[in-house]
């Protein structure tokens, strides 16, 4: 790679190079695909594009599992840097590409390790459980990870005696209260697309549509978690949708998911449930960086490549590895 292209994908977090327009990109991907034994894993908050052109689609557990037992030698993880850097984590011998190395997580921004730090050290009888969407070192300070499909049950495998901090979702650590009757302290972080959900509007939404059954992720604020006919991670959502027999569904969470429920559902009727602002639209702006051009390029050039501190990866293995034994023991 040239300086000036390292100095480009520095500076914009990926590289950007000119696509002849009359290119059909998804032949050209699944042709770099095969010839250089690349896999391309994408959450269901991904564009369409990138969803149908990628070789798993799952929730952040889903693709954890995907990225530790792929043989493929390059693994294009078209999410955000938390989930490249859980696969890189997993599966340390494989290269890493993450079409945008911009494309962070407000909820993982909002728990600087070092202010994290100091903040456990006030409770040194307490145990970590950290959600996944969080970053390497806030994980290396854990003693559990979890996520949104699996969260009660790790929170569960804690006797109940044994006082937790949960960390940073505050809005998923009190919804795992609730369910499990615990009072973990839990770190002021949320998610900036799960928070902006209007309940007021929704609540009008739901009398104009009585039959429409408010699905809804746990990242959402209590209240909209309240009025919820079902609480579930991306993966529990969408298989609530196909398996239900309603007709149609108010749908709390990013609006790339409504992309598989319509798919699989297309006789349904999927509502996306309105936000605080004007905007209809409830996408994600760092999922949302990623594009199939940006995947193009990635597997083309291949870079930018997550790259991690040894130490920090090493650290941050041992939680991720016990909520994948965790979730194997409890049939998750
Ligand atoms: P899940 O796909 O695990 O439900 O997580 C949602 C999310 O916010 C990912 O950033
Ligand atoms: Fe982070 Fe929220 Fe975006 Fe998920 S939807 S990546 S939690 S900002």
């Amino acid at each position: 790679m040239t300086q000036a292209e390292e100095i480009e994908i520095k500076e914009k977090g990926f590289l950007d190079i000119q696509i002849d327009p009359t290119l059909d990109l998804f032949k050209e991907i699944k042709k770099i695909k095969k010839q250089k034994n690349a896999i391309i894993l994408a959450h269901y908050y991904q564009e369409p594009d990138i969803q149908d052109i990628a070789d798993y689609i799952g929730d952040s557990l889903g693709l954890a599992r995907e990225a530790e037992k792929t043989n493929a030698a390059i693994i294009v993880f078209t999410g955000v840097h938390f989930m490249a850097e859980t696969a890189k984590i997993l599966n340390p011998t494989k290269k890493v590409l993450i079409p945008d190395l911009k494309a962070g997580c407000s909820l993982s921004d909002s728990c600087p390790p070092q202010l994290f730090k100091k903040f456990k050290e006030k409770y040194p009888e307490h145990k970590v459980v950290s959600y996944i969407n969080c970053s390497a070192d806030i994980k290396a300070l854990s003693d559990v990870i979890c996520t949104s499909s699996n969260a009660q049950k790790i929170v569960e495998s804690f006797p109940k005696e044994q006082p937790l901090i949960f960390a940073p979702d505050k809005n998923l650590g009190a919804y795992i209260n609730k369910k499990t009757g615990r009072s973990m302290v839990l770190w002021n972080g949320a998610c900036m697309v799960h928070e902006i959900f209007c309940l007021e509007k929704i609540v009008k939404l739901k009398s104009r549509y009585p039959n429409a059954k408010l699905i809804a992720h746990p990242e959402c604020e209590e209240a909209v978690l309240q009025v919820a006919d079902m609480v579930g991670s991306t993966t529990e959502l969408l298989k609530f949708s196909q398996a239900d027999s309603c007709n149609a569904f108010i749908v709390a969470t990013e609006s790339g998911i409504l992309h598989q429920m319509i798919k699989s559902s297309p006789q349904k009727t999927f509502i996306p449930a309105p936000p605080n602002n004007n905007c209809a639209c409830n996408d994600c702006p760092h999922m949302k960086r990623n594009t199939l051009e940006k995947v193009y390029t990635c597997l083309l050039k291949e870079t930018p490549e997550l790259i991690m501190d040894e130490a920090v990866r090493e650290a941050a293995k041992k939680p991720i590895v016990k909520m994948l034994e965790i979730s194997k023991l409890v049939g998750l």
